[in-house]
């Protein structure tokens, strides 16, 4: 990425002048407003670290009003922002006023443009001092919390983790790839948490659970009246997310009518809700997941390729849990626990033949599917050891029984087998090879017959 310069926004209503400051600043992105709204949508799309604020704008363009008004928004907005206010003559009282209400500084009218240069470049200075500090801050108090309720000791899933973290506090769009249950919300949650948007919202939406004729409202929003039923204006969810994430799920659901609608949102930072002509800038970092293979809808045309570069700048692929040795007991273990505590203080572990059935079995629910089975297990148990039964893990004889020949009943307990010496060797293969008494070139071929994964 190329360096961008440092934005800074003018708030000027006097035409003139507007020009003059414009053209003042080499080394400045400047971006230029003439009233309240749009010093607003400015400070949402575009974020400046600094600001020169003109007190005397319209309705009140003598007076003050306006432009106290215009800066209390600015410091309840983003109260990061350096805002410098010019005072007219004489009117040095109200500047002073503006910096007890948080302005950075002011300046004297009329505007000695190289004075001026010095406030607003020392303001920048101490706007990115000020934001490192807080990056740094940020990071030191939150190691413990950062992707902190994800469990985990397989080296595939703490590489994922890594990711997430390393991604979290720049603005790029992360799109999450994972079988269901595997933890894509927790994830991206966790990916939440652990920027600098942690103190917004966390907004998710999931796309393949509502209707396709609410979805549209849903992410927009709507004004009073827009359609029937519409009986007052609503937020949409994308607008809801402002200043934190949006979470769309399942994003592969969305029809491709919406997905026009929503590359523009992701283009051009702005909304309209359903019913109005208004662009109100929004402000959010778009996480997104999906359990579709994308790729294939592309070529389908089922999905736009310009939307899936929008949201996909950084893909993470999440393993199942089959593909994490050994994590299957580890999770089940703190999962209990969990349960335990709140359904069923009586229970405090599993039965051997419990532990040997959830390291055996493959999982296609994944965490979700772990989660509810030990939940229920929890709930059902009548000892103090969850067994096996209670799992409803114990049906691996229903399943032999029902391969009606050799072959597959060979094959199915080869798979078996393998996965277990997976697990206990994590996923290396010399002593994977070794525990089951073969060798490392018939393992990788077993492998590749059985679409197991070390
Ligand atoms: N590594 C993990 N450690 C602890 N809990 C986890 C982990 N992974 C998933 N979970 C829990 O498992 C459940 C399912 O996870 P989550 O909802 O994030 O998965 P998902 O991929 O979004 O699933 P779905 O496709 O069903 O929506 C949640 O209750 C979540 O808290
Ligand atoms: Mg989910």
């Amino acid at each position: 990425m190329s360096e961008e310069k440092p934005k800074l926004l003018v708030v000027e209503d006097d035409p003139g002048l507007q020009a003059q400051l414009k053209w003042a600043w080499e080394d400045f992105d400047v971006v230029i407003a003439g009233n309240r709204a749009e010093a607003l949508a400015a400070l949402r799309s575009d974020a400046p670290d600094v600001v020169t604020l003109d007190l005397g704008l319209p309705p009140d363009p003598d007076g003050t009003s306006e432009g106290m008004a215009v800066l209390d928004e600015i410091m309840a907005l983003k109260p990061a922002t350096k805002v410098i206010v010019a005072s007219g003559h004489g009117a040095r009282e109200s500047a002073l006023q503006a910096v007890a209400r948080g302005a950075y500084d002011f300046y004297q009218k009329p505007v000695d443009i190289d004075a001026l240069g010095l406030i607003v470049r020392r303001a920048l200075q101490l706007a990115r001092i000020e934001e490192e500090n807080r990056k740094l801050a940020a990071k030191a108090g939150k190691e413990e919390r950062v992707l902190g309720s994800l469990v985990t000791g397989a080296p595939e899933m703490i590489k994922v983790a890594r990711t997430i973290e390393r991604v979290a506090n720049t603005s790029v769009s992360v799109m999450l790839l994972g079988a269901s249950g595997t933890g894509k919300e927790l994830l991206a949650r966790g990916l939440h948490d652990a920027s600098d948007r942690a103190g917004g919202a966390f907004v998710a939406i999931n796309c393949a659970a509502i209707p396709e004729n609410l979805l549209e409202s849903e992410l927009f929003g709507h004004e009073k009246g827009a359609f029937t039923g519409a009986v007052k204006t609503t937020e949409g969810k994308i607008e809801q997310a402002e200043g934190g994430t949006l979470f769309l799920d399942e994003v592969g659901d969305i029809p491709l009518q919406l997905q026009v609608k929503l590359l523009r949102f992701l283009q051009e930072r702005v909304i309209e809700r359903i019913g109005s002509r208004k662009s109100i800038a929004v402000d959010t970092r778009v996480v997104c997941a999906t359990h579709q293979d994308l790729e294939a809808m592309i070529a389908d045309g089922r999905f736009r390729e310009d939307l899936y570069y929008r949201l996909a700048e950084i893909v993470v692929k999440i393993p199942t849990l089959a593909e994490r040795p050994g994590d299957a007991t580890l999770l089940a273990k703190v999962f209990l626990g969990r349960f335990a505590q709140e359904m069923n203080p009586a229970v405090r572990g599993f039965a051997p033949d419990a532990l040997a059935a959830i390291d055996a079995w493959g999982w296609p629910g994944n965490v979700r599917e772990l989660e509810n089975r030990v939940k229920r297990a929890v709930i059902m148990a009548d000892g103090k050891l969850v067994s096996a039964l209670d799992l409803d893990l114990s049906e691996p004889d229903g399943e032999e029984a029902s391969a009606l020949n050799l072959k597959s009943a060979r094959e199915m307990a080869d798979r078996k087998i393998i996965r277990h010496a997976l697990a206990r060797s994590e996923g290396n293969i010399s002593s994977t090879a070794k525990l089951l008494g073969i060798s490392r070139p018939t393992l990788y071929d077993l492998l590749k017959q059985y679409d197991l994964h070390a």
